[in-house]
């Protein structure tokens, strides 16, 4: 049995290594060249996230659909942006926003989750969020799965509360919609 002293140094040691990690990950623009690698997070973040709520089948139907190389172009602009996080070189998240019916909404964000819970989402987040600011948005949405309770956390941890929008897929239960209030 560890001592107490024994327990907190190891603690230390694991934020430390956590925090190194944290800043060796950079947020950068998607280019094309990322799209296998998107594609790569994209199925090993679905299948984590969605194996007790869509049947294998679906996920792979959904994922053929949104992760359709077609769709997955690079954008800078309020009309569509997309960002990737990188660790040695090595994509591994990425946040994808814009504008739907002239409002501004955040489409994506997937982390691999070898990489939840260490402030990755975050450094996402408060990129597209430095983004909205500096082009003026003061208010973005988004639709989460009700039985998504990371996703869920996470945006309740973010400031984010239930909007009065209908939800735009009601395939299996109503997407939840949020809603944030950039200051
Ligand atoms: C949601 C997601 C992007 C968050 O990114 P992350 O790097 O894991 O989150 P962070 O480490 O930045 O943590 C931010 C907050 O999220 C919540 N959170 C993080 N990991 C969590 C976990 N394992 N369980 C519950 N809540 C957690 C916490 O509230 C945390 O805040 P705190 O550490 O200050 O308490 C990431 O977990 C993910 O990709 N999840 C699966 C995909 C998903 O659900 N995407 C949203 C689809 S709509």
């Amino acid at each position: 049995m560890p001592s107490l002293l024994g327990m907190s140094l190891l603690l230390e040691r694991l934020i430390c290594t956590l925090s190194n990690a944290l800043q060796m990950v950079n947020i950068r623009l998607f280019k094309t060249s990322d799209t296998d690698d998107v594609i790569r997070v994209a199925r090993k973040a679905w299948f984590h996230t969605y194996k007790d709520i869509f049947s294998k089948e679906k996920i792979e139907e959904l994922l053929s659909i949104f992760y359709d190389p077609i769709h997955l172009v690079e954008g800078n602009t309020l009309k569509h942006s997309f960002w990737v996080a990188e660790t040695d070189g090595k994509i591994i998240g990425y946040v994808t926003i814009g504008l739907e019916n002239g409002e501004m909404k955040l489409f994506r964000i997937y982390l691999d989750p070898d990489y939840i819970g260490m402030g990755i989402g975050s450094k996402l987040l408060q990129t597209a969020e430095t983004f909205m600011r500096q082009h003026g948005i003061t208010k973005y949405y988004l639709e989460v799965h009700p039985k998504n309770t990371l996703g869920l956390s996470f945006y309740k941890r973010k400031g984010f509360v239930q909007s009065s929008r209908q939800p735009t897929d009601c395939s299996s239960e109503c997407e939840l919609v949020l809603e944030k209030t950039l200051d």
